[in-house]
C-alpha cells in the first residue's frame, strides 16, 4: 500500500500469541485482556529500551469488544476490561510515544465470536478513526475472500497502516491496499511451530517473494520470543530467520517477565538493521544441505546477511562448509560479522568457502560487508 508509511517492516508488539482471548481478569489479573495490560506494555516499551531500538506499535487483537453494540449501532470496548475506553487508552499510549493498534473482522464476527464489521462498515471505521488508531488489524474469520477484498477497499483509509489476517490468494490486490498481511497459519510458542513457518516461507519463497517492498510486507506472524516454548538458541534462530524475511517485528511476550537473554535478542540493534534494511528486499532460503538451511538477504552496499539454521534435533553443534554460490552471495572478499557477537569480525577472502558451526535446533547469523577494494587487493 502506497501511503507512505511501513516502508520498513513494522515493528511492535501484539497480545495475541501471549494472550490470547484471556478475558476473565479475576483469574488472570496479570494476563487477561485490558487497558491495564496495555499500560503496563507501553511504559515498559517506553522506558525499557524497546521503543529506542524501533518498536513502536503496540495493539491488541481479538476480545477486546463487548458482546453487543450500542443501542445506536456502534462497538463498544469491554467496559470492564477497558472502563476508560478506547479514546483513552490510545492517549495514553500516545503519550508514551507510540502507536496505537487494534483489531477487528471484516465478516459479522470475529473469530472469538465478537461483532464484526460486515453491515457496519461506515459506523465502525468513523469509531476507529475517532478514537485514533493507528493501525488496523483486519481479521476474515466468518468473511469469504471475496468479502475481504470489499472489507480492505472500505476500510482502507489512506493513512493507516493496514494488517491482514487470513490467508488470501490476490497478493498483488492485497499489496496495493495493506502495508502488511498474514500468509499462513498462526504461531504458537513453539520450535514446532517456528520451524513449520520458516519452512513454509521457504518453499513458496518464488510466489510470495515478489509481493515484499517498502510499503508492503509478507508477514509470517508474530516473535514468540520470550515466552515459554523456545530455547535461547530457537529463539536466536526466530530473530534470524525473521530479520532475513523483512518480516514485521512484532513480538508476542510479557514484557515485564522478559528474561535478560531474550530481550537481548529482541533489542539487537545488528539484527534489527538487517530487518530494517532500506532496500527492503526479502530474503529467501537459498539452499538446504544435511538439514542446514542457509537463508540470505541482499542488503543496501552490496552486504548480505546469512543465517544458517540447523534443522537437527540433537547431537553436537554441526560443522558446515558453504561455498559462495551455496551462500548465494557473490564470491568477493568480505568482513564477516557475528550478529550475535560470540566470535570476533573475520576475512572471507573470494577463493575460500565459509565454515562455521551451528548447535542443534540453532541459527548462525553474519553479516558479509565487502571489504574495501585497496584493502582486497593488498591482502589478497
Ligand atoms: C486469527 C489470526 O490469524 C490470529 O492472529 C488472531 O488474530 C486470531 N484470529 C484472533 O481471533
Amino acid at each position: 500500500l502506497d501511503n507512505g508509511l511501513a516502508l520498513t517492516p513494522p515493528m511492535g508488539w501484539l497480545t495475541w500469541q501471549r494472550y490470547r482471548c484471556k478475558v476473565d481478569c479475576n483469574t488472570y489479573p496479570d494476563d487477561c485482556i485490558s487497558e491495564q495490560l496495555i499500560r503496563r506494555t507501553a511504559d515498559i516499551m517506553a522506558e525499557e529500551g524497546y521503543l529506542e531500538a524501533g518498536y513502536n506499535y503496540i495493539a491488541i487483537d481479538d476480545c477486546w469488544l463487548e458482546k453487543q453494540r450500542s443501542p445506536d449501532g456502534k462497538l463498544v470496548a469491554d467496559r470492564d476490561r477497558f472502563p476508560h475506553g478506547m479514546k483513552q487508552l490510545a492517549k495514553y499510549v500516545h503519550h508514551r510515544g507510540l502507536k496505537f493498534g487494534i483489531y477487528e473482522d471484516y465478516g459479522n464476527t470475529t473469530c472469538a465470536l465478537y461483532p464484526g464489521v460486515m453491515g457496519h462498515e461506515q459506523t465502525d471505521v468513523d469509531t476507529l478513526l475517532g478514537w485514533d488508531v493507528d493501525y488496523i488489524k483486519l481479521d476474515g474469520c466468518a468473511a469469504t475472500p471475496d468479502d475481504m477484498k470489499t472489507g480492505i477497499n472500505f476500510i482502507l483509509e489512506p493513512r493507516k497502516p493496514i494488517s491482514l489476517s487470513p490467508c488470501e490468494p490476490d497478493y498483488g490486490a492485497i499489496a496495493e491496499h495493506c502495508n502488511l498481511w498474514r500468509n499462513w497459519d498462526d504461531i504458537d510458542d513453539s520450535w514446532a511451530s517456528v520451524s513449520k513457518i520458516m519452512n513454509w516461507f521457504g518453499d513458496n519463497q518464488q510466489r510470495i517473494q515478489q509481493y515484499a517492498g517498502p510499503g508492503h510486507w509478507n508477514d509470517p506472524d508474530m516473535l514468540v520470543i520470550g515466552n515459554y516454548g523456545l530455547s535461547l538458541d530457537q529463539a536466536r534462530a526466530q530473530m534470524a530467520v525473521w530479520a532475513v524475511l523483512a518480516a514485521p517485528l512484532l513480538m508476542s511476550a510479557d514484557l515485564a517477565r522478559m528474561r535478560p537473554e531474550f530481550k537481548e535478542i529482541l533489542l539487537n540493534r545488528d539484527i534489527i538493521a538487517v530487518n530494517q534494511d532500506s532496500l527492503g528486499k526479502q530474503g529467501l532460503r537459498v539452499s538446504m544441505k544435511a538439514k542446514q538451511h542457509v537463508w540470505t538477504r541482499e542488503l543496501s552496499g552490496d552486504s548480505y546477511a546469512v543465517a544458517i539454521v540447523n534443522h537437527i534435533e540433537g547431537g553436537p553443534p554441526q560443522f558446515s562448509s558453504l561455498t559462495f554460490s551455496e551462500m548465494a552471495v557473490p564470491a568477493r572478499s568480505y568482513t564477516v560479522q557475528d550478529l550475535y557477537h560470540e566470535e570476533e569480525d573475520w576475512i572471507l577472502f573470494a577463493n575460500q568457502n565459509f565454515t562455521t558451526r551451528v548447535n542443534p535446533t540453532g541459527v548462525k547469523f553474519y553479516q558479509f560487508v565487502p571489504l574495501p577494494s585497496e584493502e582486497r587487493t593488498r591482502k589478497s
